[in-house]
């Protein structure tokens, strides 16, 4: 069975980002059948530590690694802060790009969205997450990027997207990245069967 882990970027509550990863499990039940959805907690891990790295790290890092490890596709959506992803989102690749040569992103699919209330939906923060995810080890898929605009506009009282442009994307990426790690060769379509 394959597995999404998903994190949002932001920590806030009412987040665009973690609508749109509460979107994105959605897509994922309704449309990848016999795959598993996890999202993670960037705001759970503690500032990193290199000192740490040489000894058993707190139980929420522990977690997430192990996680990451048992996931076939890694997805995270990020806002903009200043043109950059996230200090949140940057922390917890950090965490998981460590000890050196063992990171947990090492040839992990991954897959990176954004969300923002204006114009852009936060694409600028794309770039540079994905450097930095390639640092870590992380497969980066190419797909034309992915960005959630005017997300104010368009999340509804659930705290997810409805609007048929965003879900065609989204589920377009997350479709991208189970190709990339294999989805669909054991006979998987998109109704489970
Ligand atoms: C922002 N925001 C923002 N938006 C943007 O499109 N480009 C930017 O460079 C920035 N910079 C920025 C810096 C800081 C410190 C904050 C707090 C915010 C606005 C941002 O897109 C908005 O707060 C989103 O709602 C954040 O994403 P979540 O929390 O909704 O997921």
């Amino acid at each position: 069975m394959s597995g999404i882990v998903l994190m949002s970027g932001s920590v806030r509550g009412g987040s665009y980002n973690s609508a749109v990863v509460a979107t994105v499990r959605r897509i994922v039940a309704e449309r990848f059948g016999g795959v598993w959805t996890e999202v993670l907690d960037a705001g759970e891990l503690p500032f990193y530590d290199e000192d740490l790295d040489a000894v058993d790290g707190s139980e929420a890092v522990v977690r997430m690694r192990e996680r990451v490890r048992a996931a076939d596709v890694v997805l995270l959506s990020t806002p903009s802060y200043n043109g950059a992803a996230s200090g949140v989102l940057k922390n917890a690749v950090d965490w998981l790009s460590r000890p050196y040569g063992e990171s947990a992103l090492d040839d992990r699919i991954t897959v990176v969205t954004s969300a923002s209330p204006g114009p852009r939906g936060a694409v600028d923060a794309q770039a540079g997450l994905v450097e930095v995810l390639g640092h870590a080890g992380a497969l980066v898929v190419e797909h034309p990027p992915v960005a959630v605009a005017h997300a104010e506009e368009l999340i509804t009282t659930q705290g997810e997207f409805e609007d048929p442009r965003v879900l065609a994307e989204l589920e377009s990426l997350v479709r991208a990245a189970l190709d990339a790690a294999g989805w669909g060769a054991a006979g998987q379509d998109a109704a489970g069967q």
